[in-house]
């Protein structure tokens, strides 16, 4: 199988087993939670699934939503009062101890806030998401405030971090974040302890939110070439 059509298997497959009609849901972002996004837009259409809330957690999910009818409130509506039943999101990199990374593309911000507010949280990925040790293949995303962008630079290179401003692709300059801030993008030389790094980088002043992803432990669903996709809790 192509790595396109495994994250269709692992997406479709994480919303069969966790999705139920009136369910208040958090909608991830990539090229994995987006299958998920159309697959639950899917079911809705066919009448398999009725009465769910979805809360996006960027633009692209936005859109999608939209595309499929899915009816899109934010954690504030009173319909959802800040929490939610499920979360089904991607991930760059997961650890034997379902820890992950994310922000590849650009949504961490959004991403943790809606994962924290959910009872259950689902990271769905392909088979080459899994490593022993975050942060040494991928790049974790440190979300800043553009005024802090060098002291924040400086106090992460002190952590041991290799450090690179996230430049946009088709715009000239850096990426701007749906919450107008800027992306730095770290990595590191030796495996490092996440947790602690976690709560030291969200420490920094100017840094909004980082990409990993330590403290909501979430069911994880990986997607195999072979076709078979593995649970772990
Ligand atoms: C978006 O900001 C990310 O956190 C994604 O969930 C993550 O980068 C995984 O994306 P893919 O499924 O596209 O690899």
């Amino acid at each position: 199988m192509d790595q396109k059509a495994i994250k269709q298997l692992v997406a479709r497959a994480a919303v069969d087993r966790l999705v139920r009609s009136g369910m208040k849901l958090g909608l991830g972002t990539g090229s994995t939670a987006i299958p998920a996004v159309y697959y639950i837009g899917e079911l809705m259409q066919k009448g398999v699934l009725q009465n769910i809330l979805a809360v996006p957690t960027s633009f692209q999910t936005v859109i999608a939503c939209e595309q499929w009818g899915i009816p899109l409130y934010t954690l504030n509506s009173k319909e959802i009062g800040g929490e939610l039943d499920l979360t089904i999101d991607g991930a760059d990199e997961v650890d034997p101890q379902n820890r992950c990374t994310k922000g590849g593309g650009g949504a961490l911000l959004v991403e943790k806030i809606v994962a924290y507010a959910s009872k259950s949280y689902a990271i769905v990925v392909d088979e080459t998401k899994v490593v022993e040790h975050l942060g040494l293949k991928f790049s974790i995303p440190v979300e800043v405030i553009p005024e802090a962008r060098v002291p924040v630079e400086r106090a992460l290179e002190a952590l041991g971090a290799e450090v690179q401003l996230r430049e946009a692709v088709r715009k000239a300059g850096p990426v701007i974040t749906e919450h107008a801030n800027l992306l730095l993008d770290i990595r590191f030389p030796a495996p490092m302890d996440p947790e602690e790094l976690e709560s030291r980088i969200n420490q920094i002043p100017g840094v909004v939110e980082n990409g990993l992803f330590t403290r909501k432990h979430p069911r994880l669903f990986i997607g195999h070439a072979n076709g078979s996709v593995e649970q772990r809790e």
